[in-house]
């Protein structure tokens, strides 16, 4: 079979097509004959800088949708020749993918593969961002940094839907601010000016509800522009800076919480509580109340390219790799 790896970090052309054997599923995993797979920023992260490599060569990716090929031992509920998505530690770059059963689901009902493969790392996420952590309630204000990715398109939606009083984006230009706006945002911002224009659109109250991925002097920023009680929930450090340490300082006089999120560490941590809020999400999608627009589809062998669709900043919505050339 053809994989996806990488023997050293560097630009998307440390990514090369390997042929390797196919896995054989341990016990409580499958394999999946993978048709679809996501690209996420994580993906590129591996890549640059070794972000979550143990050790070289290393097969990235993160999400896969396909049919099951071969279940190990102890395994029910899943049978060869299923269509199933599939969260995975590492390794969705190929054409055969091992997953342990408990991030494994059955396609679910309404959903094709192609659909099904952007969902897996993004959705759950967005959910657990705004609702289980954020505990966003109606009425109440919201700021997503990065609108126009993955994360960014299924948040502002999913805040849209949950009755927010106001739905706000940051984008690092202006050419992905339509995208945003068209998936839930009432306005957005660019990165360089987001915290006054935050202040003068509330009037200087602030935001409820602040969703970070950037860390950094963007987290910091980000703090300031919450209202008396507000959250912050950080998931991620796409900024590079050191880990970011919050106090008594920047946090009682208004009464302000932080939080945080890595959907790859509650699989690890706490899989039944992955799994329910995995099953609550797909209904958002199947029900209609979001959609992940796939913008960009490259195959398999081209997965440069989507990592250099990504790391260039421009693109929006989803982008996926597919097994057939
Ligand atoms: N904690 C979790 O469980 C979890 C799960 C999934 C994703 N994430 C994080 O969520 C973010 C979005 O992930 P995604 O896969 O959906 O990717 P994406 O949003 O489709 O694309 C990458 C995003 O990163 C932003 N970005 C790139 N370089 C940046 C930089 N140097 N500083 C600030 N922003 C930068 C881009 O936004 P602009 O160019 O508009 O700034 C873009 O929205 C990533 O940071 C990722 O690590 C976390």
């Amino acid at each position: 079979m053809r994989a996806i790896e990488f023997q050293k970090y560097g630009g998307p052309e440390v990514l090369k097509v390997v042929q390797a054997e196919p896995p054989s599923p341990g016990p409580g995993q499958v394999t999946i004959d993978a048709a679809y797979v996501g690209v996420n920023f994580a993906d590129l992260k591996a890549r640059a800088e070794g972000y979550r490599v143990d050790s070289l060569p290393f097969r990235p990716g993160l999400e896969v949708s396909g049919r099951i090929r071969a279940v190990g031992h102890g395994v029910e509920g899943l049978r060869p020749g299923q269509e199933a998505v599939a969260l995975v530690n590492s390794g969705a770059y190929a054409e055969v993918v091992v997953a342990d059963t408990t991030t494994v689901f059955p396609l679910p009902e309404g959903l094709d593969l192609r659909t099904a493969a952007a969902l897996p790392t993004v959705l759950p996420t967005a959910h657990a961002l705004l609702h289980e952590v954020g505990r966003l309630r109606a009425g109440e204000s919201v700021l997503v940094h990065g609108a126009a990715g993955g994360i960014g398109t299924v948040a502002g939606q999913l805040a849209r839907a949950a009755g927010a009083g106001a739905v706000y984006g940051v984008v690092s230009s202006t050419a992905k601010a339509g995208h945003a706006l068209q998936h839930g945002y009432d306005e957005v911002f660019t990165a360089d000016t987001f915290s006054d224009d935050i202040r003068r659109v509330t009037q200087g109250k602030g935001v409820d509800l602040v969703l970070d991925p950037v860390g950094g002097d963007t987290l910091r920023r980000g703090l300031d522009a919450l209202a008396v009680f507000g959250r912050l929930v950080s998931f991620g450090n796409a900024g590079g800076a050191e880990p970011w340490q919050v106090g008594q300082p920047e946090l009682y006089a208004q009464g302000r919480s932080v939080a945080g999120f890595s959907i790859l560490a509650l699989a690890q941590s706490a899989p039944e509580a992955l799994r329910s809020l995995t099953e609550r999400a797909f209904r958002t999608v199947i029900d209609g109340t979001v959609a992940l627009p796939i913008t960009a589809e490259f195959p398999l062998s081209h997965a440069a390219e989507a990592h250099r669709l990504m790391g260039g900043r421009t693109s929006t919505g989803k982008l996926l790799l597919r097994t057939t050339d």
